[in-house]
């Protein structure tokens, strides 16, 4: 785990502890999406970020998934809801950005639900590295991530959010993903599209070659 990451893992650490309670809000929303991001994916997937486990429920029974977590706090909530998935699920505590218990070439897919916006912006070229690593030639990613509006009233309801969220989930609206993600030499983007207003990007794509 990069040293830079440990103080996020103390908070995640910390937030794990009342983290869907604090985020149930939002989640009322984000629960609508999740089966339709989820429940077409087949195969070995990927889930950089899994947090308290929320998606697992909403993958195909013949899935096998591998989720992955800088905070063993919210891997052991995930855990929790893994025993209840229709899928098998293994939970690896590690670095998304580091991966180093993830092995090269095996998944279909790729999947992130606001790991990006958590993650600084630093690393994010690296956990691309790491996702285009982990796929098979041809596999495929799709992340969903939140970021600033250009609409100048949602702009002024996410300045107003902004302290809590970077200082309950260390998430802001101005990281670069996309960016970092056309930059990539492996990955290609093969679709972008928002879920709701110009806030929620949702970014699919394949690994090239
Ligand atoms: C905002 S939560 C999202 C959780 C979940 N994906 C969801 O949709 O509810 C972000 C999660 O990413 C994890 N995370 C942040 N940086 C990470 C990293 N570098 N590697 C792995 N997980 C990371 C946090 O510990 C946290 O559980």
């Amino acid at each position: 785990m990069r040293e830079e990451n440990l103080s996020l893992r103390a908070k995640y650490n910390i937030t794990a502890l009342f983290y869907d309670i604090l985020d149930y809000p939002w989640e009322r929303v984000y629960r609508k999406w999740r089966p339709l991001l989820l429940g077409d994916l087949r195969g070995k997937i990927l889930e950089a970020g899994v947090g308290t486990g929320r998606n697992f429920q909403h993958y195909h029974e013949s899935i096998e998934l591998t989720g992955v977590d800088l905070s063993d706090v919210m891997l052991r909530k995930a855990a929790k809801k893994a025993r209840k998935a229709h899928c098998k699920i293994e939970l690896i505590h590690d670095d998304a950005s580091v991966m180093q218990h993830v092995e090269s070439n095996q998944y279909d897919w790729v999947i992130s639900t606001f790991l990006c916006c958590v993650m600084p912006d630093e690393f994010q070229p690296m956990a691309l590295e790491q996702f285009s690593r982990a796929l098979k030639p041809g596999g495929k990613f799709r992340l969903l991530e939140m970021i600033y509006s250009k609409d100048k009233n949602i702009r002024k309801r996410q300045d107003f959010f902004a302290p809590f969220v970077e200082k309950v989930y260390g998430a802001r609206f101005d990281r670069n993903t996309l960016q970092y993600i056309e930059e990539s030499t492996d990955l290609e983007i093969t679709s972008k599209r928002f879920l709701k207003d110009d806030v929620y990007l949702l970014i699919e794509g394949i690994k090239k070659g």
